[in-house]
């Protein structure tokens, strides 16, 4: 416990914030996966959150973003600092797990 606890504070010392993890087995699990390793999305919105890249939780965003197919369209041809994921890099399948990820993290905060 008291490791936990040392570690949790190490992390926020270091001002890194550590992505919400889905419960295992979901598809938000699976996008939370791609989220963090394969597209790096984690490193311009960190834990879904503001840095270099924008929000991706809350009313401000689900406005902007009532759909998925918004989403859909800011996630394959990127904008301003944000890198395009075409089809030859991110597959249909892995879109929808990285969106049902950022969906996740929304409902967690709404609740
Ligand atoms: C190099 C930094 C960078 C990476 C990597 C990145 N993004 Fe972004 N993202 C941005 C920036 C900057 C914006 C704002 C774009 C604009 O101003 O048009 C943005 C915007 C967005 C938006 C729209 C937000 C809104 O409120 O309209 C979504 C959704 C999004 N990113 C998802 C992702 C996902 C999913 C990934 C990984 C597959 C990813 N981003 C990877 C920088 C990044």
């Amino acid at each position: 416990m008291t490791v936990l606890v040392v570690l949790a504070m190490f992390v926020t010392a270091c001002g890194s914030t550590p992505p919400p993890e889905p419960p295992v087995g979901t598809q938000a699990a699976t996008g939370r996966e791609l989220f963090v390793g394969e597209f790096g999305c984690n490193t311009c919105h960190p834990g879904g959150q503001k840095g270099v890249g924008r929000d991706l939780v809350g009313p401000e965003f689900r406005q902007r973003h009532p759909t998925d197919a918004s989403v859909r369209e800011q996630i394959r041809n990127g904008g301003g600092q944000m890198p395009a994921y075409g089809e030859e890099r991110m597959s249909e399948q892995q879109l929808q797990d990285v969106i049902a990820y950022i969906r996740w993290l929304n409902e967690q905060q709404a609740q």
